[in-house]
This record gives structure tokens, C-alpha cells and sequence, in this order.
């Protein structure tokens, strides 16, 4: 057999809680406009979710939470809410960063956050260097994230390797590929949500997803809250994990 990262086998099969839970936070808009509301107090409304979730899930004792905050698609949306969900993440950075210090969670960004506006990547760099010795469970947001613009950046990354002699093209895996990816350090994803009732996966954790557990709600965004976290807990212990094997 091919020498491959191959996931812990030791939940397969058994009820286990997941470790780390990514969300596809869907349904602002609608949210808004259920209420006669323009889209931006759908945003406002979900970062209130944000808080909610990210609160729960380091009560619940999940190691990371994923979320997916703007995709590198969303910069076909109108310039005014780009300019209006830019500007929630930076008051959100600056406005809960004490919080996730005090609580020793980890502040993490993946998405390609260094195209953004140079101030910004200054304001991530400083709260994912500030929170980077804690201990507790890793808030991740996914920012200016495209699954296939990850696995691009890979790519270039090993051929880069590969063309200086650092490594061999037999040296490119499962492993060396994971490693690559800006999810690098994090725990392998257990368990993918989407809420507001789409199912697909809209370019996001596509590598990542392999092997995770997919739970659609129609819950909106701005309304889930940790009681809807527990909900998708609870359906996750239920699946019968096997990871291909029987
Ligand atoms: C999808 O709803 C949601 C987004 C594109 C952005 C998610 C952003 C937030 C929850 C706020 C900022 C996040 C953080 C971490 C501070 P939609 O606008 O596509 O909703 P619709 O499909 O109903 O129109």
C-alpha cells in the first residue's frame, strides 16, 4: 500500500464527539429581508451567532471551530457589502480579540488574508501572533478562503520545493499536500454544518471534507445559536464513522 496520511482510525465505528467542526454560515440575506431589513443587519445579526457558536463550542470542549466568513468568490457581491462584511471582521478582531485571549482560545485565519487591505492583514497578524501561545481551542475564520485557491497555493508551494531540491516529486502525498494546505495544524475535520438550507459545499474544505460528516438545517445564520450546535453534536455521535473500511 502507498505510504499515505491515513485519519485516526480509532473513532471508526465507535460514538465519539468531534473534535473539530467547520461551519458554512449561510442565510444573512434572507434573515434581513424576512424582516424588511437592508442585508448588512443580516451580516450585523450573524456576527451575533459568531459569539454565540464560537462561546459554545469552547464550552463544549470542540478543539477548533471553523467558520467561513468571506469566500474568495464574495468579491462578486456588490462593493458597499464587501466594504460592510471587511468592515464587521475588523471591529469583530478588534472588539473580541480580549475575549478569545482571556479564554485562551488560539485566533486563527486561512484564506489567501494577505491579498487583503494591508492594515487588515497587519490587524490578523497581530491577533493570531497575540493568541498564538494559548492553549485552549482554535477559532478559525476563514477569510478571503477558496478551497481550490488552497490546493493552487499547495501546488506551487511543493513544485517550488520540488524545483529547488528541497524535496522530490515522489515526496508529494497525502501527508505533504496536507501539509501544505493553510489548515495545516489544525485537527483533522470531523464534522461539516451549512445552515439556511443549501446543500453543497460551495468551495470550501474540499480536501478537508474527505472524510467529514456533512449536516444541512434550514436554520438562517443569524439564528443558530448552542443549542443548534448541539443539535448537529448530537446527529454527528450517531453516524457511523468507517472511513472507508467496514
Ligand atoms: C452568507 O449569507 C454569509 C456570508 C457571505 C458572510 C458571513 C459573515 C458573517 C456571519 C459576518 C462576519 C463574520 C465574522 C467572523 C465576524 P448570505 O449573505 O449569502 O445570505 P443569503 O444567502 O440569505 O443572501
Amino acid at each position: 500500500m502507498a505510504s499515505q496520511a491515513k485519519p485516526d482510525l480509532s473513532s471508526a465505528g465507535t460514538v465519539v464527539g468531534a473534535r473539530h467542526v467547520a461551519i458554512i454560515m449561510d442565510g444573512n440575506g434572507r434573515w434581513a429581508k424576512k424582516r424588511l431589513l437592508p442585508r448588512i443587519a443580516g451580516h450585523r445579526a450573524g456576527v451575533e451567532a459568531v459569539r454565540r457558536v464560537s462561546r459554545a463550542a469552547r464550552d463544549m470542549g470542540l478543539d477548533c471551530l471553523t467558520l467561513y466568513a468571506f469566500s474568495s468568490e464574495n468579491w462578486k457581491r456588490p462593493a458597499a457589502e464587501v466594504a460592510d462584511l471587511m468592515g464587521l471582521l475588523r471591529h469583530f478582531i478588534q472588539s473580541d480579540l480580549d475575549e478569545f485571549h482571556a479564554n485562551g482560545v488560539r485566533l486563527r485565519i486561512i484564506g489567501n488574508y494577505r491579498a487583503l487591505d494591508p492594515s487588515l492583514v497587519d490587524m490578523i497578524e497581530g491577533a493570531m501572533a497575540r493568541t498564538a501561545g494559548n492553549t485552549g481551542p482554535v477559532i478559525a475564520i476563514a477569510l478571503n478562503y477558496g478551497a481550490q485557491d488552497e490546493m493552487v497555493r499547495a501546488t506551487q508551494h511543493l513544485a517550488r520545493r520540488v524545483a529547488a531540491g528541497e524535496i522530490a516529486v515522489e515526496d508529494i502525498g497525502v501527508e505533504a499536500i496536507s501539509a501544505a494546505l493553510d489548515t495545516a495544524d489544525l485537527p483533522p475535520l470531523d464534522l461539516l454544518i451549512r445552515t439556511s438550507g443549501e446543500q453543497r459545499l460551495s468551495n470550501f474544505m474540499l480536501w478537508q471534507a474527505a472524510y467529514a460528516e456533512l449536516y444541512f438545517t434550514d436554520m438562517l445564520w443569524p439564528d443558530f445559536d448552542a443549542d443548534a450546535l448541539a443539535r448537529a453534536l448530537d446527529a454527528f455521535r450517531l453516524r457511523d464513522r468507517r472511513f472507508g473500511g467496514l
